[in-house]
């Protein structure tokens, strides 16, 4: 695996690449790597012949200061799953290689509707900072395909708009890939690793939750199973944010259960300092 430090270098590297006609995958990561990651890895080689990965922990992106500097950082050990997965490329930016002209934080990107729900507004300004990242590395990258995992449902969504806002939707192609869960169904996490035994074994109510919203789509209003599984997280020690069934397009609120709409179901909660999001397609 080559490691790129610079833009630049990078970006000749891949130039190089794409006038052989390779085809170049892409797999952004803010690192502390699990199985998760690795699964987009695997995917992105099997349909590219060439696979790059980042790691950058993006400080625009943390609305709370103490969630950016709690953020797990493993960087030998990404290095070596990388390295087994076969990916080709890393790219380890410093901040300034990012943010050349520094870190500007008024708001840029028309994301609209998205942004003001959910993760976009108990996390005021995430995903301004998701769109100024992931815009500078796909200048730099270039890629063909992009993944990214469904675990992140909201961050999907912002991430396909942003590549029609650049005007990029029919030169990279977004690829989403199934959430990777551990044995008792707890979504696969770098926010995990900050789990002490007792709250990681507790925060598998959150897979329960969603598996329990599934198991009664359409048999009970959905006032009373949100009402329910609130319940049933803070009954376990968690701190919701929030409990949404939306419609699974642009994620619209749902109230009334209509067979022909498909939907989803969101979850996020805090397990002590910890802040766990997750997600279920419901039909
Ligand atoms: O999902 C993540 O790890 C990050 O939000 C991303 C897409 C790498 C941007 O920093």
């Amino acid at each position: 695996m080559i490691l790129f430090k610079k833009a630049t270098d990078l970006r000749k590297w891949v130039d190089a690449q794409s006038k052989k006609g390779n085809s170049i995958a892409f797999v952004p990561t803010m690192g502390a790597l699990h199985a998760g990651h690795i699964s987009l890895i695997d995917a992105a080689s099997k349909e590219n012949q060439v696979t790059i990965s980042s790691i950058f922990v993006n400080p625009t992106q943390f609305n709370d200061l103490k969630d950016f500097e709690k953020y797990p950082i493993t960087i030998e050990k990404d290095i070596e799953m990388l390295e087994a997965a076969g990916c080709n490329v890393l790219f380890l930016p410093s901040v300034k290689e990012i943010y050349p002209e520094g870190i500007k934080p008024e708001m840029q990107y028309e994301l609209g509707y998205i942004e003001t729900i959910l993760e976009g507004k108990f996390r005021p300004g995430h995903f301004q900072g998701v769109c100024m990242v992931v815009h500078r590395l796909l200048d730099i990258v270039q890629p063909d395909n992009l993944y990214l995992g469904q675990k992140d449902y909201q961050q999907c969504m912002v991430i396909s708009k942003l590549v029609e806002l650049i005007n990029q939707q029919d030169t990279i192609k977004v690829n989403i890939c199934p959430t990777l869960r551990e044995k008792d169904g707890l979504a696969m996490s770098s926010r995990n690793m900050r789990l002490n035994e007792d709250e990681r074994k507790l925060a598998a109510i959150i897979y329960r939750c969603l598996s329990y919203i599934k198991e009664h789509t359409g048999k009970q209003s959905v006032n009373d199973i949100k009402k329910q599984t609130q319940s049933m997280l803070e009954e376990a020690g968690l701190r919701v944010d929030y409990v949404e069934i939306a419609e699974a397009k642009h994620l619209s609120p749902i109230t009334t259960w209509d067979e022909k709409e498909k939907a989803v179901a969101l979850i996020a909660a805090f397990m002590n300092e910890v802040r766990l999001i997750d997600n279920m397609l419901l039909n």
